[in-house]
């Protein structure tokens, strides 16, 4: 007792000498960290790396925060169970150091926005940082501090299912949003008690599991790795994220838990980075099923070696790293970093000044937080076909019928990850398209099959029929939550159950047909988008999906999204992505494709090029690609220079026009190509986009600044060099179209 006292009086003193200054804060955390670390046995200096689930039973939970072996708890969500364990903690462990709460925070905690797919789809990084803040303010309320957000694990595989958490498949379009996740979560200072510290995740490579299957193994070789999958976790690495987890998979043989080269050499030395590195879930102890350890204390051992701080739930450290250390497998040294991270994450969230929580339930479901939630929702809707302008519907629309089984879904619209959000508060279509448009327009309400997966064909009919009583069709398809996200990969990428064959009976009425997607990945609709008349595509929406797709639908709202991945037309092209390398045989011109091809035809090379015969080369949407109820047409593309040298900034612009009859929000996109390098390189690469809102007949000219650094990759020497030679840049719509001009940069 008296031990605490001195130190909380050093605490004082030393918080007193702080200055505001950012530097001299940083100095007294350091020296606070440093002080306390002094006083810390070694068990104790464990148990702060121990994070533990705990079953519910307040004194079990109690009983080891007084003991000091336990730095965190995951998934306490009751205030006055966080408030008593802090109590505990802070009042009657022998340090008082508090305990950090966390959860898996990831597109919502009440109100559930858009699954991250989505939400990359608005191209939007304020939209991002926004639904972020809104997140972090909500769950903080129940005294959260720390969630596992943002995934950043670029994803190029549909099949997949964590594909729904990320970002896409792109490194610029993750970083950014990464970014824009880590600065909402966070706020403007993580000591703010409505601030939760983010979690970059996992680190690294995960999303390149092979075949697309979850915590598979991954295969990328070190340059790839640099050039693809690291970027995003760079930059919020530099942006400040307070904590990184590492990933499930090996990655060349290497698990990441215990990838010294990851964990030590790039993040900490390379980077300098100063945050927190926790394991993903068991992921200590699974180096042992991984045959990466012989038991589970030889996982504590590399784990801790390789650069690990805390342990997420196997308590491999708290059974074996006393012993380690005294058989000199562990060093204290590195025991001691680890506590450093640990601790001085502590002080950053403020938690030794203020661990308690005052809730204030009234934030949850706030109206300005679902107000949020639905222009996200907006905002992530993409637009794949609009034949004959068929949207938005008019008020000539007399009767609609509304089909499908995604169209009154309330929890399957929230989408994957979503512990805290409760369905009785979601809006559905169904419920949106009655409350707007129901006094204006007969809704008669078919779903045809009850759920996504459902394989019964019998109610196939009563849509039909709803379906010729009506002047247009809604068919709400997709893929229920539990279809995508963690543990959820699929082999077959068409739409489940009977939905197929709902939608083929719809178009066969002959009755305009709109089809809105919600899913947690592409699914692979080819045939859908032929027979639909116009396709919308929401991902998971949320909360205020309803309400979003019917002002989409009715045209308050005019849609903007991009696909933030490329749609594969058939499940065997993935992993599909735009900025994949030349091979030496890329298509050009025709491809013949299987029907083509004669009977009996001789030993050939056909096009002697890299496609498949019977999807052909291509994808079914680009990634970038989304159309608006108006129309835009580039113009007039300018460089301010054509020769650079490698620290100078290109200026790149263009005229963008509204050339339809709605005002309406282009994302203008920028991509470069470096024709020739050392190694092979990507046939484009996004660099930069903008969201650029005009009025009918208005042209704005968009300007992008690319400093030439920014070509920079790991070439033949595994150095990150910018490369004199030959580029190509190109701004436009999508990664497909786009006007393009040259420009050279010097040695
Ligand atoms: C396992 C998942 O891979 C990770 O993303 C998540 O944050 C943890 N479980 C904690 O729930």
């Amino acid at each position: 007792m008296k031990r605490v006292r001195v130190f909380s009086a050093c605490l004082l003193a030393l918080s007193l000498a702080a200055c505001s200054s950012g530097t001299n804060r940083k100095d007294a955390i350091e020296t606070k960290v440093e002080a306390l670390l002094e006083q810390m046995t070694l068990q104790e200096k464990i148990g702060q790396m121990n994070q533990v689930n705990p079953n519910g039973n307040l004194e079990e939970m109690i009983a080891i925060v007084k003991e000091g072996k336990v730095g965190s708890f995951l998934n306490v969500i009751d205030a006055d169970v966080v408030n008593k364990v802090q109590k505990a903690a802070v009042k009657e462990s022998r340090l008082g150091i508090p305990v950090l709460m966390s959860r898996d925070v990831i597109h919502g905690y009440k109100t559930i926005f858009p699954i991250p797919l989505g939400q990359a789809a608005t191209f939007n990084p304020q939209m991002v940082e926004d639904g972020a803040r809104v997140a972090a303010i909500e769950a903080s309320a129940d005294g959260i501090r720390w969630t596992f957000a943002p995934m950043i694990d670029v994803s190029r595989d549909a099949r997949w299912g964590r594909m729904a958490e990320s970002c896409g498949e792109d490194p610029y379009l993750n970083a950014v949003m990464g970014v824009a996740m880590v600065k909402g979560f966070q706020g403007d200072s993580l000591n703010d008690p409505t601030s939760l510290a983010a979690c970059a995740k996992h680190f690294v490579g995960y999303g390149a599991s092979e075949a697309g299957k979850d915590y598979n193994s991954t295969f990328i070789p070190e340059r790839q790795l640099r050039n693809v999958y690291l970027p995003p976790f760079e930059a919020v690495a530099r942006a400040g994220c307070a904590t990184f987890m590492t990933s499930f998979n090996d990655n060349d043989g290497v698990p990441s838990t215990g990838n010294r080269f990851i964990l030590k050499d790039v993040l900490r030395h390379e980077w300098g980075y100063d945050g927190m590195v926790v394991t993903d879930w068991a992921s200590a102890s699974e180096m042992v099923p991984h045959g990466f350890c012989a038991d589970r204390k030889e996982a504590a051992e590399k784990a801790v070696n390789a650069g690990v701080d805390m342990e997420m739930v196997s308590a491999t450290f708290i059974e074996n790293l006393e012993a380690l250390v005294k058989e000199g497998k562990v060093s204290e040294t590195a025991i001691d970093e680890a506590v450093r991270n640990i601790l001085r994450l502590k002080f950053r969230l403020g938690l030794f000044d203020n661990p308690y929580i005052q809730t204030d339930a009234s934030v949850k479901y706030a109206p300005k937080h679902l107000a949020k939630a639905q222009e996200a929702a907006e905002q992530s809707v993409i637009l794949l076909k609009n034949h004959q302008d068929i949207l938005p519907l008019t008020d000539k629309i007399r009767t609609i019928a509304v089909v499908g089984p995604m169209a009154n879904a309330p929890h399957d619209q929230l989408g994957t990850w979503c512990f805290d959000g409760e369905k009785a508060h979601t809006q559905t279509p169904l419920k949106a398209l009655r409350e707007q448009y129901g006094d204006k327009v007969r809704i008669l309400y078919e779903p045809g099959v009850a759920y996504s997966r459902d394989k019964r064909t019998d109610g196939i009919a009563r849509a039909v029929t709803a379906a010729r009583n009506a002047d247009v069709v809604i068919a709400f398809v997709g893929e229920e939550a539990i279809l995508s996200g963690e543990a959820h990969s699929l082999a077959d990428l068409n739409l489940k159950g009977a939905q197929p064959e709902l939608l083929s009976a719809l178009a066969a009425t002959g009755r305009p047909l709109v089809t809105v997607f919600m899913a947690g990945r592409p699914l692979t609709i080819a045939r859908q988008v032929e027979e639909s008349d116009a396709v919308l595509y929401a991902f998971h929406p949320g909360t205020m999906g309803g309400p979003a797709l019917a002002n989409i639908l009715f045209g308050k709202v005019v849609p903007c999204g991009k696909t933030p991945v490329t749609f594969p037309r058939m499940t065997g092209q993935c992993p599909i992505y735009y900025a994949h390398h030349h091979t030496g045989r890329a298509p050009s011109g025709k491809e013949t494709l299987i029907d083509e091809i004669e009977l009996e035809a001789g030993q050939s090379s056909l096009g002697c090029s890299s496609y498949y015969l019977d999807a052909g080369f291509g994808p079914l949407f680009p990634f970038g690609y989304g159309l608006s109820y108006t129309t835009f047409a580039y113009d007039d593309l300018k460089l301010s220079a054509t020769e650079l040298n490698p620290n100078e900034k290109l200026t790149a612009s263009v005229k963008l026009t509204n050339t339809g009859k709605r005002a309406g929000t282009e994302v203008v996109q920028l991509y470069v190509r470096d024709k020739v390098g050392s190694v092979t390189r990507p046939v484009k690469e996004l660099k930069g986009f903008q969201r650029i809102t005009l009025q009918p007949g208005e042209t704005q000219t968009v300007t992008f600044e690319l400093p030439i650094r920014d070509l920079a990759f790991w070439n033949i020497d595994m150095k990150k060099v910018v490369e004199p030679g030959d580029f190509t840049l190109w701004i436009g719509t999508n990664s497909d179209e786009g006007l393009s001009t040259d420009f050279k940069v010097k040695k």
